[in-house]
């Protein structure tokens, strides 16, 4: 029986992340996957998303073409047949890269269903499909998959093909004339962008007061209002009690109510993978479903790591990526530990969200001595010059004790791709004074990050 330094169970981000620098340390490795390689996020989740928001861009600036003097002839549709191909082509691009990245890294892909038989001797014996190997080493990389509360009608209607997840949804290839969300977190709310953006009348019900979770409040307002704008009808409050083939019932007030619709996202969160793979067989601990970890990705289980949605932390793709990386220096014995406070996150509505760090809500919470600074972006030369809509803002918090940044809140243009800068600021504790010094290129969006330092 072939015998590997570490067996990798599960291929999206922590698992082909883990294998790929594990083959490039010189480790012998073996990653099994069930499904496709690149996971939930590739295949099902973050890319193919992307794709579909990025055609509702476009098509947004086509019928507001005549906001910057461009004429276009009647109103822009979508061919959501030719953006479910087009989505396919990237995902297929993306995943032979993944593919040949693993195998210029010397990595062994399986792509069949692992299973945890127990301990041996040498490590751990896996079956994958009807091979069996032995890794010294275990790292689960399972993933998460799609919480299906036990809401009347919910279960039979998404065998029906009425309710949809995030998997079925980003395979529609007719536009519905109604949709409705359930659930105003992350994947609903870009399900509504951009159903909102090809036509379809979007009702989203989420149980909270407010949209987008833990997101600042100031910013989830005004995504809010601008998500309204463009059409989308929001029942906040408001918890669904059960499901039919043409809408949803919800509770509001105390009084039931119902909103109907052609189809049915669910989109209430997502749940840690650890069953029906053998797990039980060598005692890892769960705690609430999903693996518990230390801050080098250890299991309670010696030579057992785990990464990515599977420990129930940050369900983000890049928080997977740093815990692979974690785990795998673990492995080779450099000192590492993963860190969680200055993970950015990124709503890829139009417009879009980047945050990073404490809300001022958070800060206030924890007991944090802070200051808050809040300025809209139209301070931004390049963020006047690009749009018409001019409702984005920054906000950011700062600790008064050690006159650093704790938190960065944007709401606008391209806020997605700098707030890595912004999240940099935070881990390396920068003195806001010498933020003072940095030059931002300009004119561009994230001078507005540098305008807000100086209006504190
Ligand atoms: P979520 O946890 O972001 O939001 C779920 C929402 O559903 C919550 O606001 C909750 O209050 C609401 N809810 C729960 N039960 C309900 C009920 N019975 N009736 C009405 N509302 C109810 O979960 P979501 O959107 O499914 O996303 C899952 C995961 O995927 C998240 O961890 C998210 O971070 C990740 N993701 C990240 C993306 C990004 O970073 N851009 C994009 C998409 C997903």
């Amino acid at each position: 029986m072939e015998i590997y330094d570490l067996i990798v169970i599960g291929g999206g981000p922590g698992g082909y992340l883990a294998a790929e620098r594990a083959g490039h340390a010189g480790l012998k490795t073996l990653v099994i996957e069930k499904r496709e390689f690149g996971g939930v996020c590739l295949n099902e989740g973050c890319v193919p998303s992307k794709t579909f928001l990025n055609s509702a861009k476009v098509l947004d600036y086509a019928n507001h073409a005549s906001n910057y003097g461009v004429n276009v002839e009647g109103k822009a549709n979508v061919d959501q047949k030719f953006v479910v191909n087009r989505k396919n082509g990237v995902v297929k691009m993306l995943v032979s890269g993944i593919k040949a990245q693993l195998k210029r890294n010397k990595v062994t892909m399986k792509n069949a269903e692992a299973f945890i038989e127990g301990k041996v001797a040498e490590g751990f014996s896996v079956k994958a499909g009807e091979e069996k190997f032995v890794g010294k080493r275990l790292l689960i990389a399972t993933g998460s998959m799609p919480v299906v509360p036990p809401i009347p009608g919910l279960k039979e209607n998404l065998q029906a093909g009425v309710v949809m997840t995030n998997r079925e949804i980003l395979d529609l290839e007719v536009i519905p004339k109604s949709l409705v969300v359930i659930g105003g977190g992350v994947i609903g709310l870009e399900m509504a962008s951009y159903f909102s953006s090809v036509g379809t009348e979007v009702t989203v019900v989420e149980m909270l007061n407010k949209i987008a979770g833990p997101t600042e409040n100031e910013i989830s307002a005004i995504l809010q209002k601008t998500l309204e704008r463009k059409g989308v009808k929001f029942c906040l409050g408001a918890k669904v009690t059960a499901v039919e083939k043409d809408g949803v019932i919800f509770e509001k007030d105390g009084k039931s109510q119902k909103v109907e619709a052609e189809k049915i996202l669910c989109s209430i969160g997502r749940r840690a993978v650890t069953q029906g793979f053998g797990l039980e067989n060598i005692g890892v601990n769960l705690e609430r479903g999903a693996i518990v970890t230390d801050e080098q990705m250890r299991t309670n289980v010696a030579n057992v790591y785990a990464a990515g949605d599977v420990n129930g932390k940050i369900m983000l793709a890049h928080t997977a990526y740093r815990e692979a990386e974690v785990a795998i220096n673990t492995i080779l014995g450099k000192k590492d530990r993963m860190q969680y406070n200055v993970i950015p996150s990124v709503i890829y509505t139009n417009p879009e969200v980047g945050s990073v760090g404490e809300t001022e809500e958070s800060a206030k919470q924890k007991g944090l001595d802070v200051k808050c600074v809040s300025i809209p972006l139209t301070y931004s030369g390049r963020y006047v010059a690009e749009n018409k809509e001019l409702d984005g803002i920054c906000k950011l918090v700062i600790n008064n004790k050690t006159n650093t940044l704790i938190g960065a809140h944007i709401i606008g243009s391209y806020s997605g791709e700098y707030i890595v800068a912004v999240s940099a600021l935070i881990d390396l504790e920068v003195d806001i004074e010498n933020i003072k010094k940095l030059v931002f290129p300009h004119p561009t969006v994230c001078e507005i990050v540098r305008e807000a330092i100086f209006s504190i």
